[in-house]
Formats: structure tokens, sequence, C-alpha cells
């Protein structure tokens, strides 16, 4: 299994920059299938789930590549095949913001259903609810979900629960859509403005993306057009812990600040010294040691669940007990386990996390579970006593562009061991 090892308590220091958000450039590739002619997006984050997604295009007929170091090109140009390859699907959860855009497009698309994953059952009722009120006819089949509509009309859609991935999937379908879509209680995360911006460079009538309430006019046609991708919030996040958590002195740049407040505030809140230098640089400078705090994850603009793995990793060491709810997912707390092999004190009950903090961790070998999980064991190996050795990074490498050389710049001792 791949793994690497970490040497910890060095302390982290310089100045790093944070790539393109993973989250902006999954929803921003699938929403290229509505396009026609060629598209080049900038800022585009070197990493396994992107490649994935860029696969997918290939097998439903666009052309696409992959140019370091981080810009894709790809040509829509042929007809858009209908029917999403399994394996590509079920690799990687993202896979189903294809749906949308497949059936604007063609009128017909069929789709694996994605599965479960480690993190939770992540269903997908709410996206199907959003396509049959646009119009279309909803059959799931040996494990297909077929689509189909001789043409979407806008209508008034409310999601039950701001799915991030649903509403930008409604969007993207309704875009194509005869006359008016409105979407309600929708997601407001920054990566779903990011993709409203991309649609309407392109030709598409979107306004209200990043608030709870989306317009979109339909159109019948969507341009090849430029983008540059949003920065990616929570590996910034990342890093600005592993300065934090090693009594660094970190800085982040090509960051949104704006996008890091509910962190910056919460690391704040626990004592550590968070500088914004500008709209895109944040400086991180850790020597007094940090106090517990507690915090639930929530949609946009609450603390992002794709966090809390690696606030943890932090909190194991702070000053007295924090507590933090789960709300999103019912089965995020699996980096806890790993996280008490190398002597943090938590007590998990249901939803919450009870984090008792101690003076000191000691390296141990920990196994990745997914993604977010990865970032948190590295962290807790950064701050750790003596050799942390992390096996698993299958998981890290699907959404994260190179953190173990993003650490080594910053002076981390990681080794890491091919395959
Ligand atoms: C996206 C992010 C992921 C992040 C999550 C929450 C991408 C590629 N991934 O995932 O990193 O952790 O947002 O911020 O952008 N749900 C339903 N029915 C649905 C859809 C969702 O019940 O049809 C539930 C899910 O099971 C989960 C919650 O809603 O409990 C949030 O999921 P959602 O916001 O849809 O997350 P994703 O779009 O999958």
């Amino acid at each position: 299994m791949s793994k690497l090892t970490i040497l910890g308590q060095n302390r982290l220091s310089g100045t790093v920059a944070a790539s393109g958000a993973k989250n902006a450039a999954l929803p921003i590739l699938a929403a290229t299938i509505l396009m026609e002619g060629e598209i080049t997006l900038t800022n585009v984050p070197h990493l396994m789930d992107v490649l994935t997604m860029i696969r997918m295009l290939k097998a439903l007929g666009l052309r696409a590549e992959y140019h370091h170091p981080n810009s894709v090109k790809i040509w829509n140009q042929k007809k858009v095949r209908h029917i999403a390859p399994y394996e590509l699907v079920t690799a990687m959860r993202a896979s189903f913001f294809v749906a949308g855009p497949i059936l604007a497009k063609t009128g017909l698309a069929k789709v694996p259903l994605p599965g479960g994953c480690t993190i939770g059952t992540r269903p997908i009722d709410i996206h199907l609810k959003g396509f049959k009120q646009l119009g279309a006819q909803c059959h799931i089949e040996h494990g297909f979900v077929e689509l189909q509509a001789k043409k979407l009309v806008g209508t008034r859609i409310h999601l039950d629960f701001p799915s991030v991935g649903a509403t930008e999937n409604i969007m993207m379908a309704g875009c194509l859509a005869e006359g008016e879509t409105l979407i309600e209680n929708c997601a407001q995360e920054p990566e779903i403005t990011d993709l409203g911006d991309f649609l309407n460079l392109s030709g598409a009538q979107i306004s209200g993306h990043g608030t709870a309430t989306i317009h979109i006019k339909g159109v019948t046609s969507l341009k090849g057009v430029t983008h540059s991708v949003v920065p990616d919030r929570i590996e910034a996040g990342t890093l600005m812990i592993a300065g934090a958590i090693t009594g660094g002195d970190v800085t982040v740049t090509h960051v949104n600040a704006e996008h890091l407040s509910p962190v910056i505030d919460k690391m704040r809140e626990a004592g550590i010294e968070v500088e914004i230098l500008s709209l895109d640089t944040v400086r991180v400078n850790n020597c007094k040691g940090y106090s517990a705090v507690n915090f639930d994850t929530l949609p946009f603009p609450g603390f992002p669940t794709d966090m809390q793995a690696q606030m943890m990793a932090l909190l194991i060491l702070a000053k007295g007990t924090s507590v933090i709810k789960e709300t999103i997912f019912e089965n995020r707390f699996m980096h806890a386990t790993e996280l008490m092999r190398m002597g943090a004190n938590i007590h998990l009950d249901s939803q919450f996390a009870f984090i008792n903090g101690v003076d000191k961790i000691s390296g141990a070998e920990v196994k990745i579970t997914d993604l977010r999980a990865g970032a948190a064991l590295i962290l807790a190996g950064l701050a750790a006593e003596g050799s942390t050795t992390v096996y698993g990074l299958k998981h890290l490498r699907r959404g994260y562009d190179n953190l173990p050389e993003k650490l080594r710049s910053l002076g981390a001792h990681i080794v890491e061991y091919p395959d």
C-alpha cells in the first residue's frame, strides 16, 4: 500500500500557494458538456478526481487534455454520448454531476447510481427530484438512473436540503431549459458561485448563485470560453492548520480570504494569530499555543465539513475540551480512531466528538480512510513526537494537488514511498 513517513515536531515556516478548488473544477468540467466549441480552464488542480472527470468527458465524446502546470483544454464539437461509464461514476461520486448536463444537452441520460462512500450513504434523491420537476422522466433500473425529456421546462424547485451537488446539477440542467427556473433553498458554497460565473460567461443567464435563491432564464446554446477556477479554500485551510499545529509561521498565497472566513474565525477563536495580508494572502503565526473551541459543521457560510478532520487534528493538542458536531455526513469521524492511536484523547458519541486536549502525541502507523481524514493524519504527524507512517495515499491524491511536496517546501520532513 502506498505510504509516507513524517518526522514530526518540525516548525513549518515560509510561503506556499494554494491550488485551484477541486470542488469548483469538477462541476465546471461537467458543465463543458453543455457548451459548443473550445473551452480553456486555468488554475485547475492536478489531482486524481480531476483526471477522472477528464476521462469521463472523453468517454462522452468530448476532446479534453490536461496541460501542466494547471490548465485544461476541452473541445466539444461532436454529438455528446448519453451513457456515463460505470467505472468512472463509481470511482468518484462527483461524476454524477454529468447527469444534468447530459440530460439538458441530449434529452437522454443514462448514469450509474453513484453508490455509497466511506463517509456516508450520500443519496441523490434531491438531484432527481429537481430533474423531474424540470420535466424529465426518471427510472432506476439495473443500477442505472435513466433520464429522458423531449425538452426541459423551467419551473420553481425547492430543495429539501441545500445540497451542493444537487444545486449544481439542477442549475446546469436549468441553463438549457425552456423559460425560467427558480431554485430555492440552494447551497451557497463559493464553488457554486464560480460554476454560475463560468456558465454566465458562456452565455447562460443565471442570477443569485451564491445565495439561497437562484434564478435562471433558459437559453438555447452555450459557447466555449476561458475561465480561471477559484482558489481551494479547503487546501488553504489545511496548509494554515499545518502552520498552526507546528507552532510555525506560514503564509498561504493565491487564496480568497473571504471564502476562508469560517475557518479563520474559528482559528482566531482558539487564540491562533491569523493575519489577512490581502484578499489573496493569509498568514498564520502561532507562537503561543491555542485553546479548545466548539463547532458544528454546516452548509456555507457555516464551518465546512471538509475541514472538520483537519480541525480535529489541531484540537487534539489544544488546552481544554473541544466539542465538534458533524451535521452534514453521518459517518465522518473515522480519522478519530486513527488519531487516538497517536495518543489523542477523543470520545465519540453519534454526531458528536469530544476532544480532550493533550500535551503531546506520538508518531504511529495510521491508515487513511477518506480524503480529508488523510490530511488530518498528516497534520497530526507533523506535530507528533517521532515518526508517523501514513498508509493509503490514494485517498489523499484524489483531492490534494501534491500536499506532501507543499509541506516539504515549508520545511516538513516527509518521505513518500512508491506503491
Ligand atoms: C460536496 C463536496 C464535498 C462536501 C459536500 C458538503 C464536491 C465535489 N463535493 O459534496 O466535498 O463535503 O459538498 O459540503 O463538491 N444529500 C441527500 N440527497 C441528495 C444529495 C445530498 O440526502 O440528493 C445529503 C448527503 O447525503 C449529505 C448532505 O446532503 O448528507 C450534503 O451533501 P451534498 O451537499 O450534496 O454534498 P456533495 O455535493 O455530495
